[in-house]
């Protein structure tokens, strides 16, 4: 694939994120803010009256069984699907229901996808490099200078993710997890207040999985960060509050303990596993 297409494809996947400059409200409440959202597909209801606070800086995993309506609750988060009912907030600021995919982007609500999309042929410098060319603040056109302090920028980024021997090789040459990781910065280099992730071990080594549980839990507190995730020992390595999806909806909340011995999430969930 050429550079090019890559590119038209990149900007696809990335919504235009750029930085506004009305930041989010935090000062009285929670940072997200689902409240009796509901979405019907032909009938079906797959997010059925879910409600969902999360904090300013807090890690929160999601965890629930296939179809329990997960990535649609991703998928209503960044504008991509329209709930029939509810609303969802972004701080006390921010009427997200009101707002496109690209506006709800712009004020920095990043999504990891499950597939890396990374350009291979670009080193991984130039990935972050390019992470940053859509906003325009930053380079008025690809081709302009990059100023030191985005040049920095890109330095902590590399050391947040564990890649900086490797800055100048090209992306292709990462392992699935490195990939991962490298798409992770990419969403960095905008600086969101919160990270969308879903089921970021998938495919992984034990050991990019506890790199990935590190790198998850640093980046909480400087941006709220929200985990879908299947694997349950992954899960239990990195949280601190948790929340159970079931048919659309909150089935249990808390600690990874009091979730996994709650019966009802024995039952539906954990059941499954065992
Ligand atoms: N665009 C859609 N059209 C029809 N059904 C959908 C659509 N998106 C999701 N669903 C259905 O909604 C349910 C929840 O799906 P999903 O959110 O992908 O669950 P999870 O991510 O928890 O596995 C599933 O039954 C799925 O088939
Ligand atoms: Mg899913």
């Amino acid at each position: 694939m050429s550079i090019m297409t890559e590119l038209a494809n990149r900007d696809r996947v990335f919504n235009f994120l750029t930085p506004t400059d009305s930041p989010v409200d935090v000062r009285h409440g929670p940072i997200l803010y689902l409240e009796d959202v509901t979405v019907s597909f032909d009938g079906f209801r797959a997010i059925n009256d879910l409600n969902l606070t999360i904090d300013d800086g807090e890690l929160r995993c999601i965890i629930g069984p296939n179809g329990a309506g997960k990535t649609t609750m991703m998928d209503i988060i960044t504008g991509k699907t329209a709930p029939d009912t509810g609303s969802v907030w972004f701080g006390s600021r921010h009427n997200l229901l009101t707002m496109s995919e690209p506006e709800i982007a712009s004020l920095g609500i990043g999504r990891k996808f499950q597939k890396p999309s990374v350009f291979e042929a670009l080193t991984v410098f130039e990935n972050l490099e390019l992470a940053m060319a859509t906003d325009k603040r930053v380079f008025p056109t690809l081709t302009a200078t990059m100023k030191p302090e985005y040049r920095d920028r890109i330095g902590e980024v590399l050391e947040t993710i564990g890649l900086k021997d490797l800055m100048h090789r090209p992306a292709g040459i990462l392992s699935h997890g490195q990939k991962q990781w490298l798409e992770i910065g990419m969403l960095l280099m905008q600086r969101p207040r919160l990270l969308l992730v879903d089921e970021p071990v998938a495919g992984m080594t034990e050991q990019e999985m506890e790199r990935t549980a590190e790198l998850l839990t640093s980046l909480a507190g400087k941006q709220s960060v929200v985990v879908v995730e299947h694997d349950m020992g992954f899960v239990r390595s990195i949280a601190r509050k948790v929340t159970v999806l079931h048919q659309g909806s909150v089935l249990a909340e808390g600690t990874m303990d009091q979730v996994s011995n709650d019966p009802e999430v024995i039952k539906v969930y954990l059941g499954e596993e065992a």
